[in-house]
């Protein structure tokens, strides 16, 4: 049984070979979700704001990046492997300042997109860039509402694509817009730009996404409405002229990061791992739901009282080895667990039964085009995965053995492929793994870990 390593001739390459046994206890990263939003909002309130436990991931650090470069301070406190705390002094919204050379989110759609709604507002001109990934993923969806909103953005192959440059204006014209997408970063770019709004500004989307932003809003003082829209959905109301304040907060372990955690140990044949204080926000936790209905055997144990719409829920999991069965993802539940599907398709390839996931195009603007690279590098091991337009058919019962593998730098399928490897038999080898250091940079040393 060799270990998860970096070939020597090959440092693009790592290798996971299968494990007899996973145990153990891990606390996560800190929510990259979260860890963006507080970074922002740091910079928007006036004063010293503090965040514990931050996500350190590539991502994180992007924002941080450009909350530096738009003025405030940022001091950064390595806590332990996973995790850092910030603190941040800002001289308030209305006293950043518009640098000359672009902004740089690397590989972090959320710091692009949640960066152009803050800034939408303030009398700033600034260019939003990044790396390859990042210049190919959409950004007419924001760039639609923040102009009805009275900003003007301009990007390139006809406003399509990053870069993408944001002359703001102040005061913005409030909206009522209803999404095209499910999307919680379009969403929070306009909530953020809705508070330099004259009026009241109401977004509706069809599925309620991810709510961080109006939870940390709220923690904030800033009052934010939510309400059940009639078909389902939600719709979601913001008040201009609101001052954010300067909290300290503490941010929950990475739900999208435990996921790789609960599939390793559902479908390893001898495993139990608990996952500590993991944040179940309502609109993040389908994944959970979705390997229960697959059958997965998860513990989960809350902490603290009730879920006042204000803070992070949390909670300890602890997951063994399940029987797993196929299931039907609804469109509904891929806006839900957007970002756990690659790992869900691995669940689903050695669940009994077949998967069909409906409505997965979304996964094509991701970091990588997730479609693509999650039926290759599924298929290479064994498995028998169709695509049929935007629906996803998994055949299940697949019997995995190592294989070439390749990650498209992105890092939630170079977590699958790595997980993928405990339980093929032989060797996996993933190309170009160093990705997982986007959202999560100790990733194979918690494997290493698990499998001791
Ligand atoms: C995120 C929202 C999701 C998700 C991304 C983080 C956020 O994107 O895929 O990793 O923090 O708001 P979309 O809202 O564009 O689907």
């Amino acid at each position: 049984m060799s270990r998860a390593f970096a070939p020597a001739q090959a440092p693009d390459l790592a290798e996971v070979s299968s494990a007899a046994r996973l145990r153990g206890e891990l606390r996560l990263p800190g929510d990259k979700s979260v860890s963006h939003r507080a970074l922002i909002l740091a910079a928007l309130a006036t004063g010293q704001s503090r965040i514990a436990g931050a996500g350190d991931g590539a991502d994180v650090r992007s924002t941080a990046g450009i909350v530096r470069a738009l003025g405030a301070t940022v001091e950064r406190t390595e806590v332990d492997g996973g995790t850092v705390d910030y603190r941040v002094s800002s001289p308030g919204a209305d006293g950043l300042m518009a640098p000359v050379s672009p902004l740089d989110c690397g590989n972090s759609g959320t710091s692009l997109r949640l960066m152009a709604g803050a800034l939408a507002g303030l009398p700033l001109r600034v260019v939003l860039d990044g790396d390859g990934s990042l210049r190919r993923r959409p950004v007419a969806r924001i760039i639609d509402p923040l102009r009805a909103m009275g900003a003007s953005l301009h990007a390139r192959a006809g406003d399509t694509l990053p870069p993408l440059t944001v002359i703001g204006r102040s005061p913005l014209t409030a909206i009522d817009y209803t999404t095209s997408v499910p999307s919680a970063q379009v969403k929070s770019a306009i909530l953020l730009a809705g508070l330099r709004a004259a009026g009241s500004t109401t977004v509706r989307e069809s599925v309620a996404t991810r709510d961080h932003t109006e939870r940390m809003l709220r923690a904030r003082g800033v009052a934010v409405r939510s309400e059940g829209a009639p078909a389902g959905g939600v719709a979601v109301t913001i008040h201009g002229g609101q001052t954010v304040a300067a909290i300290d907060e503490r941010v929950p372990g990475d739900i999208s990061a435990a996921a790789f955690w609960l599939v390793a140990a559902a479908i390893h044949p001898d495993a139990e791992l608990t996952l500590r204080d993991v944040g179940v926000n309502p609109t993040r936790r389908a994944v959970l739901d979705l390997l229960a209905r697959m059958g997965a055997e998860i513990d989960e144990r809350p902490h603290g009282g009730e879920d006042d719409g204000e803070g992070e829920p949390l909670a300890d999991l602890t997951v063994r080895s399940s029987a797993l069965r196929g299931i039907e993802l609804s469109p509904d539940d891929v806006a839900g667990a957007i970002d756990e599907i690659p790992i869900l398709c691995l669940a689903a390839a050695l669940a009994g039964g077949p998967t069909t996931i409906h409505g997965a195009g979304e996964l094509r603007h991701k970091e990588s085009d997730r479609i693509a690279g999650i039926v290759a590098g599924l298929v290479a091991l064994g498995a028998r995965v169709d695509v049929d337009g935007d629906d996803l058919r998994i055949r299940g019962g697949a019997q995995l053995t190592g294989a070439m593998t390749d990650s498209l730098e992105d890092h939630r399928l170079a977590m699958t492929f790595a997980i993928a490897g405990l339980v093929a038999s032989g060797r996996t080898t993933i190309a170009r793994p160093g990705s997982v250091a986007i959202s999560y940079p100790g990733f194979f040393d918690d494997l290493e870990r698990v499998r001791a």
